[in-house]
């Protein structure tokens, strides 16, 4: 393991240095003292000829190492230790040659008598030089000593180091694979992948970072495929809505198309054709007469640039103008129609333009979907800051499965039933424009053979008429 590698180099340059530094500085301490003696001696012995053969143990004693005298000429004059007679001549000894010159000198090496290594410090006399040798092994010895003293404590400081470097570096690792597997679920784009463990300050930060990151990345996913699927919903509405405004005008074109053709071809002068097939291409002139009035109509409120203008209005007023318009025909169909009473010098805030033709699409829906015998009321409530007026028939009813739906363009219960009344699909899908247009909502309530009643509010005042129109329900149809 890679730990155990760095503290063997460690050790390696601990022993190194100590060996080192602790060598260096016996030798040092030793070269002084070996030094001063000298010094000492020198006093009492100014010059070689003071030695004396007898003296040599004792003064060798004294200097803590071995003595020998030397003249300036190199010749050995006293040894503690060997017969000077037998003794070379010492002129090119460096330690000599440095005391010659009148320094002390110093020097290490192997002796040529003994054959170990000595520390040789020789101290300048009159005429010659003092010098005392030590032998180094002591001093190795005592290096070792002090060198498995620091060696071991510098393994004993390290290896509490080592185990807690271990633990540390296997919990850094396993919270690194953490955070490397966590980068790589976000690279796969699971940004639902969060770090359990946020502590400690660097990785605390890094997994902080990365969640945060993570999150940001989720909202951000989420937000875009909520908007492709409204932008595919927007999509797929207007595709729909192109396909039905298609259809709806291919067929009475089709059809007066057909019919001319089959007039000009020459049936425009048989009697018995020629009236009819020309009523026919009027009903189908009118269809596209409605079904275009509707769609503009439509496009109007949808692109806001129909005008409103909105002021207070007697609900009364409102909802007796309408039955008026209706009554006629309610009373070819034999149907009666009526207004329910409304509280007296009650007002709303709206267009009165809108508010005629919302009721007239609710009228005429009414109308054709209520057989002869049956009755129509027109009446409202207030509720707080608004007004809700209701159209009521005893009617055909619709099925509760096709309410939700019943608001959109061109949704008709009954398709062929609706455009043999002469419906354009649109009217609903213009009622609730307007309503929405008045910050208002349409609602139905209705059971099949019972009869429908079909709901929008208006606002009571200017003010709960709101600044901002709920105009996100129209792109919403
Ligand atoms: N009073 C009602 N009674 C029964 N069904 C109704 C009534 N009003 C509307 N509907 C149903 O809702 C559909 C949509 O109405 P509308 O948008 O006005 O279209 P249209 O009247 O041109 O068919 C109608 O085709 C019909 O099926
Ligand atoms: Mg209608």
């Amino acid at each position: 393991m890679g730990v155990f590698g760095l503290l063997l180099v460690a050790l390696v340059l601990v022993d190194y240095f100590a060996t080192k530094v602790a060598t260096d500085a016996y030798i040092s301490n030793l070269r002084q003292q070996l030094a001063d003696k000298g010094r000492v001696l020198a006093l009492s012995f100014p010059e070689p000829a003071r030695f004396r053969e007898e003296d040599a143990r004792g003064l060798a004693q004294a200097a803590g190492g071995r003595l020998t005298v030397i003249r300036s000429d190199g010749l050995v004059v006293l040894d503690s230790e060997a017969n000077p007679a037998d003794m070379e001549n010492h002129r090119t000894r460096p330690e000599l040659i440095q005391a010659f010159g009148g320094a002390v000198g110093s020097s290490i090496r192997h002796s040529a008598t003994i054959g170990i290594p000595f520390l040789y410090v020789a101290v300048p006399i009159r005429g010659g030089a003092i010098r005392i040798a030590v032998p180094l092994s002591e001093i190795d010895r005592q290096v070792v000593a002090v060198r498995t003293k620091i060696l071991a404590g510098t393994a004993l400081a390290f290896l509490p180091a080592i185990v807690i470097a271990g633990f540390l570096a296997r919990r850094i690792s396993s919270r690194f694979a953490g955070i490397l597997a966590h980068a790589g679920e976000l690279a796969k784009g699971n940004f639902h992948a969060r770090l359990p463990d946020e502590s400690g300050a660097e990785f605390g930060q890094l997994a902080h970072t990365l969640n945060e990151t993570a999150g940001n990345l989720q909202n951000m996913m989420e937000q875009l495929q909520h908007e492709h699927t409204e932008l595919e919903k927007v999509e797929r509405i207007r595709k729909d809505f192109v396909i039905n405004v298609s259809h709806e005008l291919r067929t009475p074109l089709a059809s007066i198309q057909g019919y001319t053709e089959t007039l000009i071809g020459g049936a425009l002068h048989d009697p018995e054709y020629n009236m009819r097939f020309l009523r026919i291409i009027r009903h189908n002139a009118e269809r596209l007469a409605r079904l275009t009035e509707d769609l503009l109509t439509l496009s109007r409120i949808e692109q806001k640039r129909q005008k409103f203008e909105f002021e207070a209005h007697r609900v009364d007023d409102l909802l007796r103008d309408a039955v008026e318009l209706m009554a006629p025909i309610a009373g070819k169909s034999q149907i009666h129609i009526a207004e329910a009473p409304v509280a007296a010098g009650a007002e709303v805030w709206c267009d009165s333009e809108a508010v005629s033709q919302i009721l007239s699409n609710l009228l005429d829906n009414a109308l054709k979907y209520t057989p002869a015998g049956g009755s129509i009321t027109v009446g409202a409530a207030e509720t707080g800051r608004y007004f809700e007026i209701y159209v009521r028939d005893t009617g055909a009813g619709i099925p509760a499965d096709e309410l939700p739906r019943l608001f959109e363009r061109f949704y008709r219960v009954d398709k062929a039933r609706s455009r043999e009344l002469g419906g354009t699909g649109l009217g609903l899908a213009i009622v609730k424009h307007l309503v929405a247009a008045h910050n208002g909502t349409a609602r139905v309530e209705s059971r099949v053979n019972e009869g429908s009643t079909f709901y929008f509010t208006l606002p009571t005042s200017e003010a709960a008429l709101g600044g901002e129109r709920l105009n996100a329900e129209f792109t919403a149809l």
